[in-house]
This record gives C-alpha cells, sequence and structure tokens, in this order.
C-alpha cells in the first residue's frame, strides 16, 4: 500500500513492507461495534460543541451506521496493512462519506481512541464475568439446599478428616466464586473511567463535552490526566487477575471432580452428556471437561504475567507494546466464560453415589475429634481427651474395627467419663453438632445457601 492511503501518509514517501504490515497488526478485529459507538459519541459531541459543522457530524453518524451494517453483514474484508479496527472504521467510513470522514478524528488519537476501546472490551468481559459467576454460584446453591443433610468425608491433606455435608463442600466453592464476582464487580468500577479527550497524550486543545461523551457510553466519569489515561492499563491486569483467580477456583473443583470419578473414590459418575471416551480402551469414561479447565489455568496466569511483564518498566505514555493487551483479555475470557457455563451445566448433571459417600463419611475413625468433644464436654482438658481417643483409635487398629465397633467396657477403661450414650455417637449427630455459623450441620448449610444467594442480589 502507498504511503498516500495510510492515515499517516504524508509524512511517508514509500510504503511499509508486508512483513512489518502483518507484524504490527493487533488483535483487534471482532471489537468493530465498540469502536464504531465510540467514534459515535464522539462525532456527536464534535458537532455540539460547534467543532465540526453539524452536517458533517449527521454524515459521519449515518456513515458510521453503514459501516456498523457492513461488519454485521460480515462483509468487512480484514487489511492487515490497515493495521487495526481505528483504520478500518475510517477507510470504511471515507469510502462512504467522502471527505468529511477526515473530521471524525478532530480532537482525537488512536492513542485515546484504543484506551477508549479497551475500557469498553474489559467492562463487557467484567459483566460477562459477573454473569458467570453469578450463574454458577445460583447452581451451587440449589445443589448445596438438595444436598445440605448428605454427608461425604471432610478431608485434610487428602486423609478423611471429619464429616461434612456435600452441600457444605459445594458451598465451599460459592463463597470462593462470591469473591470472584465482587472482584469483577469491583473491577468494572475502575474500568469505568473514560479515557477519550486525552488526545495523543496531552490532552486537547478544543472545548470538547467529556461528559456528554461519557454519559453516551455509559462511562461513569472522565479521566484526570491524560498521560495516565494513555498509558495505563492497570485494569486490564485487573480483570485478568479476577480471571486467574475464578480459573484456579474452578480448577480446585475440576480436580476433586476427577478424583470422585476414579474407582478409587467412586463418589460420582460423569454424565455421558460431559464426559469423553477413549478411543482405544472401550470401558473408558474421562472427566476431561473438568481437566481442560484444570489445565487451561495455566493460559490464564500466562495472560496476567504476560500483561503485567509488558507494563513494567515501559515509559510514558503510549507505546506500541500496550496493544498486546487486547489478546491477552480475550485469550482469558475465552477461557473463563466457557469455563463458568460448562461448570454451570455438569455439576448438577453429577451423579453423586450419596450412600457411598455416607458410608465413606463414618470411616476411618471420622468421629474420633467428636469423641473427645464429648470428654470435654465432661470436664476432661481438651489435650488429655486427644490423649485418651488416640488410646482407643490404637486399640481399634488392633482389632481391626471403628471407634463404634469397640465395646462399652473399652471405653469405660480408658475413660470414667464415658456413659452408654457414647455409643449413639454417628455420623449424623456430629454434622448437626456443628451448628454455629459457617458449620457443616445440615441447618447452617441452608442457612448459608440463603446467605449466599441474599448476596447476589445486593
Ligand atoms: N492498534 C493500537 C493499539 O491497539 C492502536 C493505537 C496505536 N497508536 C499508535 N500510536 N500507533 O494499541
Amino acid at each position: 500500500m502507498s504511503g498516500e492511503q495510510r492515515q499517516w501518509g504524508g509524512r511517508f514517501a514509500a510504503g511499509m513492507d508486508a512483513l512489518t504490515a502483518a507484524y504490527t497488526a493487533g488483535a483487534d478485529q471482532d471489537l468493530w461495534e465498540h469502536d464504531i459507538a465510540g467514534s459515535v459519541a464522539h462525532a456527536r459531541m464534535l458537532g455540539k460543541q460547534g467543532i465540526i459543522v453539524q452536517t458533517d457530524a449527521a454524515a459521519i453518524i449515518r456513515g458510521l451506521g453503514e459501516v456498523l451494517a457492513l461488519f454485521q453483514r460480515g462483509e468487512v474484508v480484514w487489511r492487515p496493512e490497515l493495521e487495526d479496527i481505528h483504520t478500518h472504521v475510517e477507510v470504511l467510513l471515507r469510502e462512504r462519506i467522502g471527505e468529511s470522514a477526515g473530521r471524525l478524528h478532530t480532537a482525537r488519537s488512536r492513542n485515546d481512541q484504543v484506551g477508549l476501546l479497551n475500557r469498553m472490551l474489559v467492562r463487557e468481559c467484567c459483566d460477562e464475568g459477573i454473569r458467570g459467576t453469578t450463574e454458577f454460584i445460583e447452581v451451587l446453591c440449589g445443589l448445596a439446599e438438595a444436598h445440605a443433610a448428605d454427608p461425604m468425608p471432610g478431608y485434610t491433606h487428602v486423609q478423611r478428616a471429619q464429616p461434612v455435608t456435600l452441600g457444605h463442600h459445594l458451598l465451599a466453592y460459592g463463597e470462593m466464586l462470591l469473591r470472584d464476582r465482587d472482584r469483577f464487580i469491583d473491577c468494572r468500577k475502575r474500568v469505568n473511567v473514560l479515557p477519550l479527550g486525552s488526545g495523543a497524550l496531552a490532552g486537547s486543545p478544543y472545548p470538547l463535552d467529556r461528559e456528554m461523551v461519557a454519559a453516551e457510553l455509559g462511562f461513569e466519569s472522565v479521566s484526570r490526566n491524560s498521560l495516565d489515561a494513555t498509558a495505563d492499563r492497570d485494569f486490564v491486569a485487573e480483570f485478568l487477575f479476577a480471571c486467574a483467580t475464578t480459573q484456579m477456583h474452578v480448577s480446585r473443583l475440576a480436580e476433586e471432580i476427577v478424583l470422585w470419578a476414579s474407582a478409587e473414590f467412586a463418589f460420582l459418575k460423569l454424565p455421558d452428556a460431559f464426559a469423553t471416551g477413549s478411543s482405544i480402551m472401550p470401558q473408558k469414561k474421562n472427566a476431561d471437561v473438568a481437566e481442560l479447565a484444570r489445565g487451561r489455568t495455566g493460559r490464564v496466569y500466562g495472560e496476567l504475567i504476560a500483561m503485567l511483564t509488558t507494563m513494567k518498566g515501559l515509559p510514558l505514555a503510549y507505546n506500541r507494546d500496550l496493544q498486546e493487551d487486547k489478546a491477552s483479555v480475550q485469550a482469558a475470557r475465552a477461557v473463563v466464560i466457557p469455563t463458568l457455563r460448562i461448570f454451570a451445566a455438569m455439576v448438577p448433571a453429577l451423579r453423586f453415589d450419596l450412600p457411598r459417600m455416607r458410608v465413606a463419611a463414618g470411616q476411618n475413625f471420622s468421629l474420633a475429634t467428636d469423641v473427645a468433644d464429648y470428654l470435654v464436654k465432661k470436664g476432661l482438658s481438651f489435650r488429655d481427651a486427644h490423649g485418651v481417643v488416640g488410646g482407643l483409635v490404637r486399640e481399634c487398629e488392633t482389632r481391626g474395627c471403628e471407634l463404634a465397633g469397640l465395646p462399652f467396657p473399652v471405653y469405660a477403661a480408658a475413660s470414667p467419663l464415658f456413659e452408654e450414650e457414647i455409643l449413639l455417637l454417628d455420623v449424623d449427630s456430629a454434622l448437626a453438632a456443628r451448628d454455629i455459623p459457617g458449620g457443616t450441620a445440615p441447618r447452617q448449610v441452608r442457612l448459608a445457601a440463603a446467605g449466599l444467594r441474599a448476596q447476589l442480589r445486593s
């Protein structure tokens, strides 16, 4: 392409090498809707302020509508030599309305224009993150209510520790995702500041009405510093951190689904609709959805680290390095949003083996702490009680039985505080005992689910 056809044609005698064109192209092809909306708002404001004449503003706005329709119909042929979406829109506009198109870029630089585009993109992504987490949290609340009284083993160090309810376990993820949701909400607030009007870096000599543009595009406020507004991408890093944390949380659940679907745990069966088979082993049913969610987490982290590294030591104001941000945002979004969607569909379809989980919940001396707590209630110090029950567990191991399998005289010999009622201790009574806020008692699980739902409405 010749120098004249480019936006900076006047300065350039020779055209650009095709390699340069390809190398410098940005990942913003899909962002025409945002770019055009920004340009429409800018043109309307320029006209109202008398910076360009109203007839030009009207022609530009009409022309941008036609360009939008072209994109909507998929009729735009991408030309890498035009560098980015901003140039494409302007060139297409000129093809439609001629000379007036040249007035659209008055009082604007691609540096503040791309800042605007990025903020519109990240704002939209935050909204998707908020929606995605909200839907998944609602699903988890529903399941938690359904399984509020279904026991399963709780683990520490991947060793059976104490019984919990399946509802309580699922709500742990609900709480994590609520914080993720909060992060998207919070990030959105800092994103929602209009950078347009910052010019290339120093502000604009025209009497712009920035508040008008902000209002039209749904921004809460306008930026206070033109250098910051054109050079800053911390809102991108923040969004990527929210994505990374969300994906990390889902990866923990993913790992549990993989484990629980194994023959070793056999706590659940994968629904056919969310499982995959093996090309060689006819019996296999694999948790590939969970594995891929787990596996893609690293890529989301990568985008966060990439963005932080791009910004590190970057002098003010705009540098082309910053163009990399959109690719990172889109890549993270393309992992996190579908992950939330498929988990919200898959988790309710998991077929839990509740009887097996209940049996497992009572095995491996999982009520040992409760036996110690029994002695504490009778006046023994917890340390001494711990020692007494430790001795009982050793006795069980010699006999090859569970605590409930020991005859009462063995208890009585271990401590005179034991009464026959100790034999009534079971998984359900252990669960019901943990009836304080944050505990796993079925009643508390129902309350916690209601509390979580209330947070979604607040
Ligand atoms: N494509 C560029 C980006 O995404 C737009 C801004 C270009 N500005 C410039 N001075 N080259 O960052």
